[in-house]
């Protein structure tokens, strides 16, 4: 047996006995004391494991600074830090192993080709004639709640959920090809559990976003999606983050979906209902890559780095960092600094083109002025059948049949009198799979 071989197992074998975490499986009614609790009893158990706060941090400090050492390098001397693959190629299964492993390395993705420029640019107008005919813009009340600006009185974000454009897309062959694709970076099966299926989407509705030729956006600030304060305080996500706190840091693997897919979600305007591998979007226009664009820190292990950063001594007792409910998570250069070197914008895309990101991941827009062009998207991300997106397309199944918003997002419910809507009878095999109608 190996010396590291045998550390591991020693470990492991300590973890056994170290002392359990208390939970709170809906939010807290006392935030900060929660907060000063868990941290304390994370605290204990990493010290219980045979090895300090400090060093357990400082391995993950170390991975993540080599990260973020290679994207600066690569920004650099010009490079995009963003992995490109074509359609073509993940349709036929010609993925080169070097793009793979970047993918893995960097979690995210600029799909070529994902739809056919001109579909693209057609649901675009398809998306325009929808709302257009239904007086949307006669009717918009201002936004519903203030995650995204807007330009004067007309949105950038449409709360609008069932065009056909975005139906068709969520069902496409193609979309249902690259989620796939998508999933499969992931581990679905461990410990004997299929933690969701990899080829079978849920079909997750979200917004359109439209934002004109000329304006300007102070954009949104670096923040990650995938909980907040429930990323420390619930069973399933503390045993999701479980090599952090139990001495096998080494061992953490932001692609393991173990004990992800299950558990409840503190609520709050902008969460997630449903388990995403990747969020993502589809390219409804040409983008350059100067125009106020997505930007990521292309690491997903840097999840390890903002889960024990909080633990750290020269963080009060009461804060995980700026972390609180109901509110993203933010990543600031308070406390993030390292990781906020790494930010990394998408390369230009044209319509058709969709891009992704690992669910984990930090993320912003940036700001733009006088922006050239149109920059119109609409979210469709990757979101493999689970017990939680199943539970969840519950509620999607009564949105979409009455053209309400879904219920992970303000209750609007533009859409309920629409002409145009996309019908039932329009679904394919896709679709209906992934409303959970087959
Ligand atoms: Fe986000």
């Amino acid at each position: 047996m190996t010396m590291v071989n045998e550390m591991v197992q020693q470990r492991d074998e300590a973890a056994r006995e170290l002392p359990p975490l208390p939970t709170w499986e809906s939010t807290p009614e006392d935030l900060k004391a929660a907060t000063r609790t868990i941290k304390s009893a994370l605290r204990r158990r990493i010290e219980a494991s045979g090895r300090t706060v400090e060093q357990v941090f400082a391995v993950m400090d170390e991975r993540v600074t080599q990260r973020v050492e290679e994207i600066e390098a690569a920004l650099r001397n010009g490079e995009n830090a963003w992995p490109v693959v074509e359609y073509a190629d993940i349709e036929s299964g010609r993925v080169s192993a070097a793009d793979l492993a970047l993918l893995q390395r960097r979690g995210c993705l600029v799909v070529r080709g994902h739809f056919p420029r001109e579909q693209a640019l057609g649901w675009d107008r398809d998306i325009v004639d929808y709302v257009d005919r239904n007086a949307f813009f006669e009717t918009y009340q201002g936004p519903a709640d203030d995650f995204f600006g807007s330009v004067g009185s007309k949105p950038e974000i449409y709360p609008i959920y069932w065009s056909h454009a975005q139906m068709e897309a969520r069902q496409h062959d193609r979309m249902a090809r690259v989620q796939s694709f998508l999933n499969a970076q992931w581990r679905s099966s461990s410990e004997g559990v299929q933690w969701f299926d990899p080829d079978r989407d849920s079909l997750y509705p979200d917004r359109i976003r439209r934002r004109p030729p000329g304006a300007d956006s102070g954009g949104l600030g670096t923040h990650l999606d995938p909980g907040t304060l429930d990323l420390w305080m619930t069973q399933a996500y503390q045993k999701a983050f479980r090599h952090l706190f139990d001495g096998s840091v080494e061992q953490y693997d932001p692609w393991d979906a173990a004990y992800r897919t299950a558990g409840p979600q503190y609520p709050g305007t902008t969460m997630c209902s449903a388990f995403r591998t990747f969020q993502g979007w589809t390219a409804l226009s040409d983008m350059d890559h100067d125009q106020g664009v997505l930007h990521t820190v292309p690491i997903p292990e840097a999840m390890g780095y903002l889960m024990l950063r909080p633990l750290l001594a020269d963080v009060p007792d009461d804060d995980m960092c700026g972390v609180t409910t109901n509110q993203t998570f933010p990543a600031s250069e308070k406390w993030h600094s390292l990781l906020l070197r790494a930010s990394a914008g998408i390369p230009d895309v044209k319509a058709g083109d969709s891009v992704w990101w690992h669910c984990d991941m930090i993320h912003s827009v940036a700001p733009v002025t006088d922006q050239k062009g149109w920059g119109n998207v609409i979210y469709i991300p990757a979101a493999p059948w689970c017990p939680r997106n199943e539970e969840y397309s519950a509620s999607v199944r009564e949105a979409f049949a009455t053209g309400s918003s879904p219920s992970d997002f303000p209750a609007e419910d533009y859409e309920r009198e629409w002409a145009g809507r996309f019908t039932a009878d329009e679904l394919n095999v896709v679709g209906r799979r992934g409303l959970g109608l087959d």
